[in-house]
């Protein structure tokens, strides 16, 4: 069983890692902490709030994380994720409040309460955890491991070589990536490989409760907001991969690497540098993701998706 925070900004994937993290057994998700990325701070939160209300959980702690990046203003995720962050979803109103603490201090609490060492889970930009480290250098012995979607070998979704995450917050995610815990970086090289196909989805179109009618819909969203040029057979979800390794890391192929962020560059602020060949003979700070099984991942969505019958 795996102590985990998922801290994230949903996020149509963010909303599938979510639900992941709820249905596995082998996840002990001990609270959420939001950020602003794909929308802003208020709106991710209501979402993570009411994707818990859908799957009839108000027991674990949520709590909204920084309003903008640590030290630039804040780009959204509007064209791919919505007006409300989770376009295309029926969602339920909250039914319970959030925890009246910034999400560095539920964090923090939940971190120094856990006998056992954490895993946090980072699915948007890495101000929160950023902050966390700096305000609570501390508890940096009772964190296992950071396991993030961010970054990319060789590709981009935000500009032609950064990811979304990393170039809202480039500043935190150098930091992140730099703190000497454990990493597993699940990049966008892994995230396209792990896609939804038409039979998927039509398989999860299948699924008549609510959440299953929730997913159908975000998924057709999120669909429209691929442009063809990219040219994807099925829909990538990004975020998932996470919770996925958790829940099974021999269904990936992973290979130890020296990361780092760019902060300076013109155009390439927030390209994650990934050292596939040990150029720079620095020693590895991240197990990066590259390949996945897609068939077992798809699988497990639908098998997650179901299990709220
Ligand atoms: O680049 C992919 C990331 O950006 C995912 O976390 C997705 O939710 C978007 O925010
Ligand atoms: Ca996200």
């Amino acid at each position: 069983m795996e102590d985990i925070i998922l801290d994230c900004d949903p996020g149509h994937d963010d909303a599938i890692a979510l639900i992941l993290a709820v249905y596995s057994s082998q996840i002990n998700l001990l609270g959420v902490t939001t950020s602003a990325g794909n929308q802003e701070h208020s709106q991710t939160l209501r979402n993570a709030m009411s994707l818990l209300t859908l799957m009839n959980i108000n027991s674990i702690p949520v709590a909204s994380g920084n309003r903008t990046p640590l030290l630039r203003s804040l780009i959204s995720g509007v064209t791919m994720h919505g007006v409300s962050g989770l376009d295309g979803a029926e969602l339920p109103i909250p039914n319970f409040q959030a925890q009246n603490l910034p999400a560095i201090e539920l964090i923090a609490k939940l971190v120094s309460e856990n006998p056992n060492k954490t895993t946090l889970v980072i699915t948007g930009p890495c101000t929160n955890i950023a902050l966390f480290l700096a305000v609570h250098p501390d508890l940096k012995s009772k964190i296992k491991q950071l396991v993030i979607l961010g970054g990319g070998r060789g590709v981009g979704n935000w500009q032609p070589t950064t990811e979304f995450n990393f170039q809202v917050d480039p500043e935190a995610a150098k930091i992140v990536v730099n703190s000497g815990i454990p990493i597993t970086l699940a990049p966008l090289n892994v995230g396209f490989e792990a896609q939804l196909l038409d039979e998927d989805k039509k398989n999860i179109h299948k699924v008549k409760n609510p959440v299953g009618q929730a997913v159908a819909g975000l998924v057709d969203f999120y669909g429209l907001s691929f442009d063809s040029y990219w040219n994807f057979e099925g829909l990538p979800m990004y975020d998932p991969c996470t919770i996925a390794w958790l829940i099974d890391p021999t269904k990936f192929v992973s290979r130890n690497c020296y990361v780092d962020v760019e902060t300076k560059g013109e155009l390439t602020s927030g390209e994650s540098v990934i050292d596939y060949y040990n150029i720079t003979k620095k020693k590895p700070n991240a197990d990066v993701l590259f390949h996945i099984d897609r068939p077992w991942f798809a699988q497990l969505v639908l098998d997650a998706v179901k299990s709220f019958d």
